[in-house]
């Protein structure tokens, strides 16, 4: 029930019909009893400053989650970033302090890793592909790099991006070996879709399915269509799937905690 003492969470997207957030946030709250309620916010790029800027005197904002395409651009308008957010330069959630200030934190990788784990899967010592350096694939590599997988190789359109990334979590994470590489996932125990590729009918797949390894798990960030044509070629060729919905579900307990 939305009352004058609900407090307020945007989620900021661009379009914004694809978002799945509100649902499991909103039901998250009523299942905790804390009042507090999401809504989608379509802001195209150039609108994003301003939204921001007046989201910020709005009293009872508890805060703002941000995805695609926002998560870089709302990063430099935060007065300070934690975590993970403040070594990628990006996040995906914002809180509004009492004094109206914004702190950003980024949770798409922590969500991810716990959905894994939440569906049985430790990917500690493993090899891992990650397709995307974007974003959530950024958010995604900081958390499989923390939490002990033996190699990540990134594989982004966009080489340079995955470049830099590589470069920042191998000075973090000496332990971890990381690299880049092509968008092949031969011989790997995970192979991640990181990229936006799927969310959209006629997207070309982020690798070829044909090149999977039995038994190589098939992980997606995607969340719309629930089954994407990667997961259902991956399942075809009788490879273990698992849905980016899990990533959202795992997730949204950290959004609310952190807005709290
Ligand atoms: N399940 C969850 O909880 C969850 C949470 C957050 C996000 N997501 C999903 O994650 C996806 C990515 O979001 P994001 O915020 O990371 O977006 P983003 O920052 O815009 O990054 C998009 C990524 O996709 C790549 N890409 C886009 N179009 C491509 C194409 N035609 N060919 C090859 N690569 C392409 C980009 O490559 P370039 O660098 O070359 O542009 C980049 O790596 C979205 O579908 C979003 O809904 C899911």
């Amino acid at each position: 029930m939305i009352t004058g003492t609900t407090r307020f969470t945007p989620i900021l997207a661009h379009p914004c019909r694809h978002v799945r957030t509100p649902g499991v946030f909103n039901a998250e709250c009523a299942a905790r009893g804390i009042d507090m309620a999401m809504v989608p916010m379509d802001v195209a790029p150039e609108r994003l400053e301003a939204t921001v800027a007046a989201l910020r005197g709005v009293e009872n904002l508890a805060g703002m989650v941000v995805t695609i395409p926002h998560k870089a651009a709302v990063a430099a308008l935060c007065d300070r970033l934690t975590g993970a957010a403040e070594m990628l330069g990006v996040c995906n959630i914002i809180r509004r302090e009492a004094d109206g200030s914004l702190t950003g934190a980024m949770f798409d990788g922590e969500g991810f890793v716990a959905g894994l784990r939440g569906q049985g899967y430790e990917p500690g010592g493993k090899s891992v592909l990650l397709a995307g350096a974007g974003g959530a694939a950024a958010g995604l590599a900081h958390a499989l790099a923390g939490a002990g997988v033996a190699r990540l190789t990134l594989a982004n359109r966009s080489a340079a991006k995955a470049e830099a990334l590589a470069t920042a979590l191998s000075a973090a994470f000496s332990g971890v070996t990381v690299d880049v590489g092509p968008m092949d996932p031969a011989g790997y125990d995970m192979a991640v879709n990181g990229t936006s590729l799927g969310m959209h009918a006629g997207d070309p797949l982020p690798f070829d399915p044909a090149r999977l390894s039995p038994g190589t798990l098939v992980a997606e960030v995607v969340m719309q269509p629930d089954v994407t044509p990667l997961l259902a070629a991956a399942a075809a060729r009788g490879c273990p799937t698992h849905k980016g919905l899990h990533m959202i579900t795992a997730q949204v307990r950290l959004l609310v905690d952190f807005l709290l």
